[in-house]
This record gives structure tokens, sequence and C-alpha cells, in this order.
């Protein structure tokens, strides 16, 4: 046996535990809590805070990272977490993929499992043992600056796509070298702001939570996530890092979960100076910790604070404890005693393979709106295609949030390497036929930003966003983009928003395209030449006539580093369009929220003055072909609440170009003891059906997927008649309508 017992590999992880615990002093515990960024000040960290874990830490610093933990006098190695959300994001050279919101637009979580592990595969080898990733947030209000990071709107697909995230990140098990911790977060319930504002009291009821927000979190915990981040906001007066029913009661008591909770940035210290529910850190530190948090972020008065709580009588040291082992726990299953898994070959690091990867990705995530027979471009003659807008050409732009120069990072200003990123106008003038030209203005800026008035810092001392400031449509370059447009057979508008649109702290007000951008596709439209508008955005706009009313529409939910080749090669129909929307497009502000989700009640079904119907439902998205959907059967027309409904539907591809077509399910609970949503997805299927061929696709519905939450909070599923809807879309007039009973 080896001396000390923690340090011999073949004990069990429970007694490692034990034995290690033991040898900690306080401020060695307390410390082993705390997770701060690395990008100053490291030796401090690790030698007189003994931090158990770093974050945002510049690449410089990994390799020294790990050598001053192995140099400690229990030489215990640091957990070193990043927000790698979808690629490696801030490492200069990494594989960067379409957003959470893009890749949901694929419908299909295989994909998601597969840019998980790559991403995992590329952040191990740069020493990341942890992401902060994915999000199973609800994007419910579009103005929320934070949808991009989101799966959409719905619960089912949120829960599809984040258990695919977790399985690729975490791989094999935590033993495989190239598994990182995946993280589910914000649980929960942070989406839920009031008015798109980052943060606010979210207005909530556990009913509700219930019934929406915790069911993909409850998912994931079942894939075996390892640690969950809590959100930001207060619900009913608590704020949720000392929510107490949600820690201990339903994560776990009722969900039965063992892994690690680390709060969101500085959530200790906000209790403090800016949500005011305790007088001091002390206080702050002593509730988080018996709330059950283990890894405290980014608050550094904590180290104090917990002492002198533990010192005070305020906290037990017993539940110091019981943080420390769950976090010590995660550290003894990653084999980091053995291999703390620091930086090792990155030959893998942006890969042609992985590369790839984005461009597969990327292309099934595009979902065509709208098009008039316009698209696709028929790939013959001389054509000249004017390629306009400032999205055409903006590289960094193209990738969104959480990627190169989007702000988090300070070591990657820059952003990505340009040469690994394809922007539309690139992939245009990779994939057109050599007789054809491509031309290039880009017709108007989108903003300027300006300090906010309020100081260019938080209290906290982190950095304000800057404010932003639209820019006037400009002439000239509006002079130039129809002169282009006028000598074109076509236009490819690129338009979208911006990263000082996107992100924490970053809410909009509006949701229309900023800037000149609207005149300028009015200009286009005005020249009477064919127009596909192009959206590279976060999250749903809303678009003007001038572009609701162009030959066709791609819309681009930051696509990743190949995202404007995959746009080009649907233009061109080279790709079938496969994306159809995680997420429901409003025609105005005024209409949120818009999620086809909804419970009803309400008087009537508008407004006075607009219609409450959608710009574009959830589910819609195009093909290049025609489909029809028939003769919807159900074989079980009566089932127990045990059993399963089956039924089978007809898919006919009536067009001449091959469909990739995506059969939703949505149930209706048709009488409720509660009032409930009008509709849910339990399912979808995704088939290839060749020009002139029906397929029947079989379905297959677990009636336990057919659940409500009563008036108790119960998840139950209540006996009687349902509708089986089964379609293109959740629009009601596409789905076809099946009944079957739930007996007693
Ligand atoms: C705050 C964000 O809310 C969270 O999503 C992120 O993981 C952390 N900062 C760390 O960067």
């Amino acid at each position: 046996m080896t001396d000390p017992l923690y340090l011999d590999p073949d004990a069990a992880v429970a007694d490692r535990v034990a034995d290690l615990l033991s040898r900690m002093t306080l401020p060695e515990k307390v410390g082993q809590m705390l997770q701060l960024p690395a990008h100053q000040g490291l030796r401090e960290l690790v030698e007189e805070m003994h931090v158990g874990s770093i974050l945002h830490t510049p690449p410089a610093a990994l390799a020294e990272a790990a050598a001053l933990a192995a140099q400690t006098r229990l030489r215990i190695p640091l957990l070193v977490a990043e927000d790698c959300i979808h690629g490696h994001s801030f490492w200069r050279g990494a594989t960067i993929f379409p957003t959470q919101l893009g890749m949901a637009a694929t419908w299909d979580p295989g994909l998601a499992e597969r840019v998980a592990r790559v991403t995992a595969v590329e952040a191990s080898a740069t020493g990341i043992h942890w992401t902060f990733s994915p999000v199973l947030c609800i994007a419910r209000d579009l103005r929320w600056g934070r949808v991009s990071e989101t799966f959409g709107e719905d619960p089912f697909l949120i829960g599809e796509f984040a258990a695919a995230m977790v399985r690729g990140y975490q791989g094999d098990g935590l033993s495989d070298p190239t598994a990182i911790l995946a993280c589910a977060k914000h649980f929960a319930g942070y989406s839920e702001t009031q008015g798109g504002r980052d943060a606010s009291e979210a207005d909530i009821s556990r009913r509700k939570l219930r019934s929406w927000f915790l069911p993909p979190f409850e998912r994931v915990t079942r894939e075996g996530c390892r640690t969950f981040m809590l959100g930001y906001q207060s619900m009913d007066g608590v704020p949720i890092t000392v929510n107490s029913w949600l820690l201990d009661e339903v994560l776990r008591g009722e969900w039965g979960y063992t892994g690690t909770l680390v709060t969101d940035w500085d959530n200790v210290g906000r209790m403090v100076w800016q949500q005011r529910v305790y007088a001091d850190h002390t206080e702050a530190a002593a509730a988080a910790v018996k709330a059950g948090n283990d890894m405290v972020m980014t608050t550094p008065q904590f180290f104090a604070g917990a002492q002198d709580a533990v010192a005070k009588g305020l906290l037990d040291e017993a539940d110091v404890d019981a943080a420390v082992a769950r976090i010590l726990t995660l550290k003894f299953e990653l084999g980091l005693f053995e291999d703390p898994r620091a930086p090792r070959d990155t030959a893998v690091i942006g890969s042609a393979a992985h590369l790839d990867l984005a461009l597969e990705v990327a292309r099934k995530s595009l979902v065509l709106l709208t098009n008039d027979g316009t698209l696709p471009l028929a790939a013959t003659g001389e054509k000249t295609i004017a390629v306009i807008g400032p999205n055409a050409d903006d590289a960094q732009t193209q990738l969104g949030d959480w990627a190169g120069s989007s702000g988090q990072a300070d070591w990657l200003t820059d952003g990505q390497p340009r040469e690994m990123i394809e922007t539309v106008l690139d992939g245009f003038r990779a994939v057109v036929p050599p007789s054809w030209t491509v031309t290039h203005e880009r017709g108007a800026d989108i903003l300027t930003v300006g300090v906010d008035p309020e100081g260019t810092h938080f209290p906290d001392g982190q950095p304000r966003p800057e404010v932003v400031i639209p820019s006037p449509p400009d002439d000239a370059l509006i002079d130039a983009a129809v002169a282009a447009a006028e000598a074109a057979d076509y236009v490819v508008a690129v338009v979208g928003d911006r990263i000082e649109l996107i992100g924490e702290g970053r809410s909009t007000a509006t949701l229309d395209l900023v800037g000149g951008q609207i005149a300028l596709l009015d200009a286009l439209a005005a020249t009477g030449t064919p127009m596909v508008v192009v959206v590279i955005a976060s999250k749903p706009l809303v678009l003007p006539p001038s572009a609701l009313n162009a030959a066709a529409i791609v819309y681009a939910f930051n696509p990743g580093m190949r995202g404007g080749r995959a746009v080009a090669e649907l233009a061109l129909g080279l790709i079938e369009p496969a994306g159809r929307l995680p997420i429901t497009f409003a025609r105005h502000v005024g209409q949120l929220p818009v999620y086809y989700n909804q419970i009803p009640g309400q008087h009537g079904t508008r407004y006075a003055d607009l219609t409450q119907t959608p710009a574009f439902a959830f589910g819609d998205g195009l093909s290049y072909t025609t489909v029809e959907y028939g003769d919807l059967r159900v074989s079980t027309p009566v089932v127990s609440t045990d059993g399963t409904v089956r039924a089978e539907v007809t898919v006919t591809n009536t067009g001449d170009r091959p469909a990739i077509e995506t059969v939703q399910i949505y149930v209706r609970d048709t009488v409720t003891s509660v009032t409930w949503a009008e509709k849910e997805l339990k399912g979808y299927r995704q088939v290839s059906v060749a020009p002139g061929e029906a397929v029947t696709v079989p379905i297959e519905l677990p009636v336990a997927a057919c659940t409500l939450v009563d008036a108790t909070g119960r998840r139950i599923v209540e006996p009687g008649a349902f509708d089986l809807l089964v379609g293109p879309s959740s629009r009601d007039e596409v789905l076809l309508r099946a009944t079957f009973t739930v007996a007693t």
C-alpha cells in the first residue's frame, strides 16, 4: 500500500477521499471549493488560496498551473475548467461548430454527440478537464442575449440534445483521457427573464419549473452528467444559490444526483452586493455551502468568508467536508492524481476530420424558410452573383458568441485564424461553376459602440458591455450595392446581428435588423434582381417586408467555421435543405412570447392590431422538394398507462429532389385536470425519401411520455382521450390527427 493512502491508485475512491480530507487544513478545504480565473496571479491562487479549480486560463499558463499544483503540500491537482461551448472556443485554431441553437436546428442529436466528442478530444489535449456545457435553458423570450446558447424552446428537444452532448463530452467514462466533465447549466429557470433582461428575477412557480424547465435537467442526470452549474436569478425571493428545495430536495433527493454543483460567476458575492440578502461574505458563504454548493466560481472573498463562518459557528465544518469530498471524488475519478492531464500533443486540434464535421453540422443546421423556386440556383451558363451585406464576409461574426474574439478571453482578441473560416463570400467563390462571376459589396454597417453612460465597470469590477450605437444607412455603400445587384443575375444578401448584440448582459429591446441593413435590403429588393436573403444571426430576428418577400430566406444560426461554405452549397443545390426551427420566430417583438406549447384559455386569438401567429413556427423548414403526409393510423386505439402507442404515417416525396424529412410527433391531452400545453413534441423521426417514393414511418410512443404536472406538482399520465398529431411542423394546419385512449 502506498503511503499516504490517498496517493494509492489501487485504493477505493471513497477511502482516498477520506484519507486526503483528514490531512487537509480548513484553509485548504475552503480553497479546494474555490474556482478562480487564472489570467493573473496563478502562483498566489495555488499556493496561498489553495484553489481547487481554475477557469479562463490563458494557453501559456496551462502547463504552469499543473506544475504549481504538483509542488503544493498535498499535491492536489487542479480541475481546469473552460467554456468550450461550440468547440474549444478560445483555443487558437480549434474547430468551431455552429452554436447550440444551430445544432438544434439539425434535429439530429447524433451530430451534437459527435461535436461534443471532438470538442472533448481537442480540449483534453490542451489540459482542460471540464467544460461548462451544455446549456439546458428554455429560450422563450427572444430578447434575451443568450438565446444562441440554448437548444431552443422545447423541453423534449433540449433533453435529447443535452443528453447527446453529455455522452460526447464524457466519452467512455472519466478514466478515458479524452473525456472531459460535462456541465448542465444553468440550473434552473434562468432563462425565464422579465423583459428578456439577463438574470432578472424569474417569475416561476415550482409547478411551472417541474412542467417545463426541470425535465431536461432530470434527463441529463440519468445520462450521468457529472456537474451542474446554477443560474443567476432568484425565484420567489430566493436566490438560486440558496434554493435548497431545488438543490437538495429535487436534484440530490428526488433525482439521486451525486455529482458536483458549481455556482455561476460570483453568485455568492452577488447575494451580498446585488441581491442584498446577506450582509457580508461570511453570511453568504455559510448559506451557499449549507444549500449544497460545492464549487464557488469567482468569489475570492469566499476564502476568508467561509473560514470566518466556521469560526463563528455559522457553518459546520462537516458541510465543507461534504462539498470538498465531492470535488475530490471527481479528481480521483478523472485519475488526476496519477496523471494531471497537463497539455499534451495538440496536433489533433482543428484537424481535417474535425473541420469536416463542422461542415456536416453546418449543412444540416441551415433552415430554408421561404423559397419561390429561385433556389436552388440553376448551375448553368454564365451568371453573375452579387454577394452583398455586412455579414457576407465577416469571419468572426459568423462564429457568434463564445468563440475567438467574442470577449470572454483576453488572449484571442483577433479571433480565430481567418484562414480557417469560410464566409458566405468564400463559400460562393469556392463552389460556383467556373463560368460564374462572384462580386461583393458590404452595402451597410450594423453598429458602432460607445461607453455605457453608467461607467465602464460594474461594482464587482467586471467590465460593462459597451452600448450599441446603430449605424445609419450609408448612401455610398447602398449605391455601390445597388450597382452590383443591377449588374448581377442573383443577389445573395447576407444580414444578421453581431457579437455586440449577443450574450450575457446584452439582451436586445428589439429584434429588428440593426443599422443600415433594412435600408440596404429595401434598396436591393427595388432593383428587381432575384434576391436570396441569408441571415447569419444568434437568434430569431424580425425580418422586414423586403426580406419576407424576397425570393428565398435561408437562416443560419451562427453556423461555425465552415458555415459560409454550407450556405453556398445549399444555394447551388449541392446539398438538400434539412434544418427545422428549434424555436419560433415572432413577426414583431410585441408578440413575445411566441413559443408553440402555450397554455390555452386566453380571450381570442389575436391582438387588436396584429395577428398572434408567428412569422415562422417551431418545426418549420422547407425542402427543395414537396412532401405529403397521409394515412396516419393508430394500431393501438386503447392503451394502458404503461403501454406504448403504435402508429404509422405515410410520407411521400411528390417533387423531383431528395427529401430529408423530419417527421414530428406531437401529443395533445384533450381533457386535463389542470390547464396544460396545447400540444407537446414527444418524438420525431428523420427519414430520407427519394423523389416519387412513399415511405411508411413507424411511430412508437410510450404512454409514460404523455404526462402533465398536476396541481400538486406530481408528473402523471391522466387516462382519457389524446390526439396524436403528426406532420412537418408544429403548425396545426399541417398536422394530421388521430386519436388514442389511455385506459384507467
Ligand atoms: C457566466 C456564465 O453565465 C456561464 O454560462 C459561464 O459558464 C461562466 N460565466 C464561466 O465563464
